[in-house]
């Protein structure tokens, strides 16, 4: 979360004093659309979606697109090594298996590896935007075309960010979000999932309401009934994220100056690079990665970083963000009932479900020789200068000693 104030104060106090805490305005008996509504309206309108459905977190939106792409045992799905844990957890919780795949040096999901490892038994891939950095997407969506694959975009932690001109989320059939408190606009914990498929979103909404989508106020909800859950967004949190909408165009373009900026002062030499971008204007901004040669250079710069008081930090320290720390998954601890758990389904008898000791070689080679530089939101130009001065004298003597 980036800023947060009187508004959001304000929009509470009205939501709370209204006394209408429900997502579905005509039961609680208001003319106007909820404040959860109103949020999947502005929602749609910023990402040029037909469909938003607000949900309670970003795990709770995977875990909808992925029974409304009708995922389930007997399927792989493939997700980048490098992600929050909970991408690869919301497969399992669909009963199918998490295949992962490499990232390549912009830290998100490596097409190659994708093209690899899709096999005759996997329906989808989710592309991470890692930290609001774009996916490949050109590559990624041609390999699913090929592949006749699925594309659920993870956007939850890149609201806003662009590829190619397109808003993250809009690329691949499904997209989602989380607004949780760490989450560049935040409700303290919230989601959504966006789609231009009218069936997959009714499929989804049935996954977020399986009891509401029989209530009269959801008659539009056609889709054949199944039980689902409960992932409803509540007035509070619609309240807060209708104003933190109207702030995610000035957050972005500050962090993105902030970007611009301190990208064109770095002057790494030969043994650090910029990591390479798929999209550095539709970046999000959130930080400024960087590449050294191997582990021990990387660590010599973070410590002369730290030591010069520029915030940064490497992959490599961020446990539940890289596979070989996703417990649960390497030890096929799949769901709390046995019977549950999908590796040991017969219908997932034919998926890949070993992950060897020294898998994904290469991600674990690019997370321990990068560094990400924060951004701070508020830094005016002649700060970043100051920091890209700090930055430059840590990179030269590191490069000397
Ligand atoms: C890439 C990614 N996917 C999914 C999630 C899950 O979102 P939530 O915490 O809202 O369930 C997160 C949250 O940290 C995330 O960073």
């Amino acid at each position: 979360m980036y800023r947060i104030g009187n508004s959001e104060v304000t929009a509470v106090r009205e939501a709370i004093k209204s006394g209408r805490l429900f997502r579905y305005a005509n039961m609680t008996g208001a003319k106007e659309q909820s404040r959860v509504e109103a949020f999947e309206s502005g929602w749609e309108k910023f990402t040029g979606s037909a469909h938003c459905l607000s949900t309670t977190s970003g795990t709770s939106s995977l875990i909808c697109s992925l029974t409304a792409l009708g995922i389930g045992p007997g399927d792989e799905v493939i997700v980048p090594g490098y992600t929050y844990i909970a991408t690869a957890l919301a497969v399992l919780k669909a009963g199918a298996i998490p295949v992962i795949a490499e990232i390549d040096e912009s830290c998100t999901l490596d097409p190659k590896s994708l093209a690899e490892l899709a096999g005759p038994r996997t329906k989808a891939v989710i592309p991470v935007h890692m930290m609001g950095m774009p996916c490949d997407m050109d590559s990624i969506l041609r390999v699913s075309r090929e592949k006749n694959l699925y594309v659920l975009e993870d956007a939850c932690q890149a609201a806003g960010g662009t590829y190619k001109g397109k808003i993250l989320g809009t690329l691949g059939d499904m997209g989602v979000f989380s607004f949780n408190f760490y989450k560049i606009i935040a409700s303290g914990e919230g989601g959504a999932l966006i789609t231009n498929n009218r069936k997959l979103y009714e499929r989804a909404f049935m996954e977020h309401d399986g009891g509401g989508a029989l209530w009269p106020d959801n008659d539009d909800i056609k889709a054949p009934f199944f039980a689902g859950g409960n992932s409803r967004n509540s007035e509070i949190s619609g309240a807060i994220l209708l104003e933190q909408l109207k702030r995610l165009p000035g957050i972005l373009s500050d962090l993105r100056m902030v970007h611009r900026t301190l990208s064109g002062l770095l002057e790494p030499p030969g043994p650090v690079h910029i990591a390479p971008s798929r999209d550095t204007e539709g970046d999000c901004g959130i930080q400024t990665t960087l590449l050294t040669d191997d582990t021990v250079s990387m660590r010599k710069l973070l410590n002369l970083l730290g030591e010069a008081g520029v915030e940064a930090d490497s992959p490599v320290d961020s446990d539940r963000h890289l596979f070989y720390n996703w417990d649960p998954i390497l030890s096929q601890r799949g769901a709390a009932h046995p019977l549950m758990n999908p590796y040991k389904m017969p219908a997932n008898a034919e998926c890949r479900l070993d992950y060897p000791e020294d898998m994904l070689p290469r991600t674990r080679d690019i997370v321990s020789r990068t560094i990400m530089i924060r951004h701070n939101i508020d830094w005016s130009e002649k700060d970043v200068m100051k920091t890209a001065e700090k930055i430059n004298r840590c990179i030269q003597k590191a490069a000397a000693s």
